[in-house]
């Protein structure tokens, strides 16, 4: 592909191609774009066929890490006399990722088939999706396809006349962005405080109710279909040889047209802001990241790196949930970092000291930097509190609060010197005298002293 290539060589609209039609989200409509058909052949085949072909395709987890989704299937022991469960993580929290939620919106059916191919191959009679709680619509939404597939026979008993069974719970969070740890998803399903759990034992080992579970996300589960519909080699011609098929990109932030584009994996940021429009008018990128807040930030030196597992990894960051959010000229980072960081000290589930204490601190120094009032030492004591989280917390969450902190003063560091230096954000002048109104953090980072 070019970045010449109209949208239409470029995009591969697959889960995405009935959303502009009327009343996309109905069965009528996703059955008159082929729905249910790949549910059909996947139950003419044998389940262990059928996980099989799922891993030959290629396809890669759509949640963040990339994990082959055939093979995790596969890791469910078989003939163990337990239950096995398929939970859908829905919760889809992190700032910048877009995609779960209108998918489910507009075109809930591919979730509910690709749940009974799924459930089907890892031989489940129980399934969960567990949605992200604010999304009222789309929990309405959700449950009303759920009662659609039982009433065609797609769910419940004896679906289609295989012989086979099949129940779809829709679970409902309370809004905590740690409830799409897989593990800490699992304890708030079964009624706990969602905190993760140690692992091994694996959720295929030991997972909801202690039984073998397999955890996809949304976009994973979803792309099942289309693959038994059409085939592996058809999914494999698309994307790149270790990252196959099409996936959705959320472009968000200062672009002309923000949404989303589905394209074969390894496109890149300047393909998709050729067909989009660009930059908004009048402005140049700045900064942006690739795959949602916790995924290092890259420039616009980065326009070209494929947007696949491996090109995006070999530039220093990862394609995480592929969330492209956009920043201009007109954006200051040490805001920006600040705003995420906020978030993730909000959103600490405080099981363990270096995420619960280091995003606390981090938000203290960002927040005086960014007021004008930082102190020597700043930048150096930043890293050191990211290094103090970065690989050494309980989950993943605190390593995606340390990340864009490292990234940003990699590519600026300058410009948070600038706020050191000048005194005042470079931005936003009148930002000085917001923190300078609170007081000063206490110089030692052991205690959690805000002197006013
Ligand atoms: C803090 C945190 C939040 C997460 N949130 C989500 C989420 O909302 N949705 C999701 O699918 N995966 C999320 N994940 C990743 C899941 O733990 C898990 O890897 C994923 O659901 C696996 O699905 P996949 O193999 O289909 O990608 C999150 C991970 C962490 C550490
Ligand atoms: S890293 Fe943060 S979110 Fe994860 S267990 Fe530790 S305190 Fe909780």
């Amino acid at each position: 592909m070019t970045s010449a290539e109209p949208a239409e060589k470029l995009l591969s609209p697959v889960l995405s191609a009935s959303w502009d039609d009327d009343r996309p989200w109905t069965l009528a409509t996703y059955r008159r774009h082929g729905g249910y058909e790949g549910l059909q052949r996947a139950l003419a085949m044998p389940p262990d066929d059928l996980i099989a072909l799922v891993k030959d395709s290629g396809l890669r987890g759509r949640g963040g890490a990339g994990f082959p989704t055939g093979m995790k299937w596969q890791f469910i022991p078989q003939n163990d006399g337990k239950p096995h469960y398929l939970v859908v993580n829905a919760d889809e929290s992190e700032p910048g990722t877009c995609k779960d939620i209108p998918l489910l919106f507009a075109n809930p059916h591919s979730l509910i088939e690709g749940m009974v191919i799924a459930s089907y191959a890892i031989r489940c009679d129980h399934a969960f999706i567990y949605l992200r709680g604010e999304v009222v619509p789309v929990l309405r939404r959700l449950h009303a396809a759920v009662a659609e597939a039982y009433e065609a026979g797609y769910l419940g008993k004896n679906i289609l006349g295989s012989g086979i069974d099949l129940d779809i719970t829709v679970h409902a969070g309370a809004g905590a962005y740690i409830c799409g740890e897989e593990t800490a998803l699992l304890d708030s399903l079964e009624g706990r405080r969602g905190q993760p759990r140690l692992r091994p034992p694996f959720p295929a080992i030991a997972g909801l109710y202690a039984c073998p579970t397999v955890v996809n996300n949304v976009e994973s589960i979803a792309s099942v279909p289309p693959i038994l519909a059409r085939g592996k080699d058809w999914f494999k011609a698309m994307g790149t040889e270790k990252s196959a098929g099409f996936t959705l990109y959320s472009l968000s932030g200062h672009v002309t047209n923000p949404g989303q584009y589905e394209a074969p994996l390894g496109v890149t940021l300047r393909q998709l802001l050729d067909i989009s429009g660009g930059i908004r008018a009048g402005h140049r990128l700045k900064f942006w990241t690739p795959g949602g807040s916790s995924t290092p930030m890259f420039t616009d030196e980065h326009l070209d790196v494929p947007l696949d597992y491996e090109g995006v990894g070999a530039a220093g960051s990862m394609l995480g949930t592929k969330a492209l959010q956009v920043f201009d000229e007109t954006t200051c980072v040490v805001r920006a970092v600040t705003r995420w960081t906020e978030f993730y000290a909000h959103e600490s589930c405080g099981k363990c000291t270096p995420c619960r204490e280091g995003t606390y601190w981090l938000v203290q120094l960002l927040k005086r930097i960014e007021a004008g009032q930082g102190a020597a030492g700043d930048l150096e004591k930043l890293l050191d509190i990211a290094d103090n989280i970065n690989g050494k917390s309980f989950c993943a969450l605190g390593d995606g609060a340390a990340s864009p902190i490292v990234s940003s003063l990699q590519h600026f560091r300058e410009e948070y010197e600038q706020h050191i230096t000048e005194r005042r954000c470079p931005f936003d002048p009148a930002a000085s005298t917001v923190w300078a109104g609170r007081g000063h953090v206490h110089e030692s980072a052991t205690e959690r002293e805000v002197h006013a």
